[in-house]
């Protein structure tokens, strides 16, 4: 078979080589060196009937181009449709990234298991049997799943040209290879070959093909950068392995916002979704300990209560630690010191651990005071009201800063049954006809005065 022409190109400054070498000449970075496609050979390559493409390469004039809602496919999983933007868009490339054992391939055989059109799952990490084994614990009776295990691109297209799905999963990207390039399955032009040629099916069949790729140890999808430029919707599920909760986020949707969030708990029999998940991340007790508070947190569009834990203790050597779960570690000792210096507490000296319960971590600044009223509620040993949440940012100067969307925030508090809200004095607030007790603060020192 005729092998395509390469050339090696700097991933920095784009200069090319004949050959490999470890570092670029031009611009003297290290390893940027990778083996690039530049021409293919025609046959065999991914060939369609379609014409659509041929069709969209005319100019158009912007209010000729036909306005009709895209219809999408529903994956009858809430979680996953919501984070998507309301479903799968014919055509479409998704990539799902996440670490090793979190559940990404649980995730889509799941969801394979149960759409109601014909779906392809193809697997080059495990053997039919052990999907087989894993579907009869999720949902043992599917008639639309087809399970191929292949890794070469041009025996898939084969299988998929005679099977005809209406849903393509590839699990993962890092597995497959294709014969048009010599290197070894995971490598860069591997992988961002395998891409090409799929995005290139995708985009001719209107099929929709859901790629699951590895991450590396920081945390980005191996391969190629460009990769995620390719596709058109990335997606990450994170959570912490020892915990059941799951988190489904978009990074990049070319269909949606990459606002919404979707939470799954992870159960013997697969991934259950997580309609309501600020009742399950508050700890239900009946006592009131203290370093508890509540958060009124927004992830996306969504409202999330989160409980925060906080534990100050005297520090037994010189150095105080501080160390925190689910929370930006700069971020609390930013918090510490805005203590130290507006409210007068000698944190210096002592310890502090902070937690945010259920394995999840969150990037709202409104969770700010919550922090805050943990570690004084720890620090001065009170506890605080079971019934009480808090929803505002702390600023350097110790002031109490406004959050967006407060109203959406009041309201879910409301809904858990909470009587009293925290908020910042300068929060704007239009319906104020809420049962809950709203309590303005301007300075964190007013704060310390409620809690002592
Ligand atoms: P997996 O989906 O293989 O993770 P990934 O593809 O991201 O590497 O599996 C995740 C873990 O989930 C595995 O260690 C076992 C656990 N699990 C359950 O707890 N319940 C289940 O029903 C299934 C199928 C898996
Ligand atoms: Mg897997």
């Amino acid at each position: 078979m005729a092998k395509v022409k390469t050339s090696f190109f700097c991933q920095s400054c784009g200069a090319q080589y004949a050959k490999w070498q470890g570092q670029c000449n031009a611009c003297k970075q290290w390893n940027t060196i990778v083996e690039e496609v530049i021409q293919k050979p025609d046959k065999n390559d991914w060939k369609s009937p379609s014409t659509a493409l041929k069709k969209s390469s005319v100019p158009l004039r912007i209010n000729e181009i036909d306005s009709a809602k895209e219809t999408r496919l529903n994956t009858f999983d809430g979680e996953f449709d919501r984070v998507l933007g309301g479903g799968i868009v014919p055509g479409s490339v998704t990539l799902l990234g996440g670490e090793p054992g979190i559940g990404k391939s649980t995730l889509l055989l799941q969801i394979s298991l149960q759409l109601p059109y014909k779906t392809l799952y193809v697997s080059g990490e495990e053997s039919q049997k052990q999907i087989k084994m894993r579907a009869e614990r999720i949902k043992p009776n599917s008639k639309n799943c087809f399970v191929l295990t292949e890794t070469k691109t041009q025996n898939i297209f084969k299988q998929i040209e005679s099977l005809e799905p209406d849903v393509v999963i590839i699990d993962s990207i890092q597995t497959l290879h294709s014969d048009y390039i010599e290197s070894s399955s995971g490598s860069i032009s591997q992988i961002k070959e395998c891409t090409t040629e799929l995005i290139k099916f995708a985009k001719e069949t209107a099929t929709p093909v859901v790629l699951i790729g590895h991450i590396t140890k920081d945390g980005n999808i191996a391969g190629p950068k460009i990769l995620e430029h390719m596709v058109d919707t990335v997606l990450q599920f994170e959570g912490d392995r020892n915990h059941v909760f799951r988190i489904l986020r978009a990074h990049k949707n070319r269909f949606g916002s990459t606002n919404e969030l979707g939470i799954y708990e992870m159960q013997g029999s697969g991934l259950r979704e997580v309609t309501n998940p600020s009742e399950i991340l508050i700890s239900k007790k009946d006592e009131e300990l203290s370093g508890n508070a509540i958060a009124a947190t927004l992830e996306g569009a969504r409202p999330l209560m989160i409980e925060v834990q906080a534990l100050v203790s005297t520090a037994v050597y010189g150095t105080p630690q501080r160390s925190a779960t689910g929370f930006n570690a700069k971020r609390l000792n930013m918090l510490l010191a805005v203590l130290e210096k507006r409210a007068g507490f000698r944190l210096g000296t002592k310890d502090v651990f902070l937690n945010i319960t259920g394995g999840i971590s969150v990037d709202d600044p409104a969770i700010d005071l919550a922090v805050v009223a943990s570690i004084l509620s720890s620090n001065e040993d009170v506890a605080l009201p079971k019934d009480v949440c808090f929803a505002a940012e702390v600023g350097l100067s110790g002031e109490v800063r406004p959050v967006q969307r407060v109203e959406q925030r009041i309201l879910e508090a409301e809904k858990l049954g909470f009587s009293t809200i925290y908020i910042s004095k300068y929060n704007k607030i239009s319906n104020k006809q809420s049962t809950i007790k709203i309590r303005l603060l301007s300075k964190i020192e007013d704060l310390a005065l409620n809690i002592s």
